[in-house]
């Protein structure tokens, strides 16, 4: 059985991408606020934050479609998701931008996770737009830190007078919510 902290402790040693933990707080309360039943996530790195949701929405039998594009990144998430004994996943290894994503999926999701490349964090609000439900939330991880590279993302959301907030839950970062 796969230990979370273990597995914080291995990718915090192997200077492997993650959540922080107060990301990691936020997302669970998150979710737990707005019980999706779909959630995406772009991107999972080994999977760690990709654990803390389908944990936590498998409660309500809610299910979880990640990316990530480095193969050896996949094949080490695989195996996690194995150790970890969790069945409402779907993982794959694809950048988003280069996918139709009809080909992947036909149901819409009501909620996604982005911890991504921070300079395309518009790029991918525009490519999953078409695959939202009405009714949908979106978490955007970095927002704070990476603030010089949003620039395309602020523009983005005030053409399209998409409402957001954005929460200081570290210091020097914090998420973006939007409903
Ligand atoms: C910050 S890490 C994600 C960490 C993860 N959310 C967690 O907490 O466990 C970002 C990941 O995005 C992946 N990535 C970067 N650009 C990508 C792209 N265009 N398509 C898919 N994955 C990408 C990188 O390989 C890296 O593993």
């Amino acid at each position: 059985m796969l230990d979370l902290l273990d597995l914080r402790k291995t990718c915090e040693d192997r200077h492997i991408p993650l959540i922080s933990i107060q990301t990691q707080d936020f997302l669970v309360s998150w979710l737990e606020r707005h019980q999706p039943k779909r959630v995406l996530e772009i991107w999972s790195a080994v999977w760690y934050s990709s654990i803390v949701i389908s944990q936590t929405i498998s409660k309500r039998w809610g299910t979880l479609t990640s990316f990530e594009i480095s193969y050896p990144a996949y094949l080490e998430a695989l195996k996690n998701i194995e150790k970890a004994e969790i069945n409402n996943v779907v993982l794959y290894p694809f950048d988003i931008n280069e996918i139709s994503l009809e080909k992947f999926f036909s149901q819409k999701f009501d909620a996604a996770f982005i911890d991504a490349q921070k300079s395309q964090y518009w790029d991918y609000l525009q490519k999953i737009r078409s695959h939202l439900a009405p009714e949908n939330t979106l978490l955007l991880d970095d927002v704070i830190k990476y603030q010089n590279k949003l620039t395309w993302l602020y523009q983005f959301i005030e053409k399209m007078q998409i409402n957001y907030k954005i929460f200081d839950t570290e210091p020097g970062d914090g998420v973006m919510l939007i409903k």
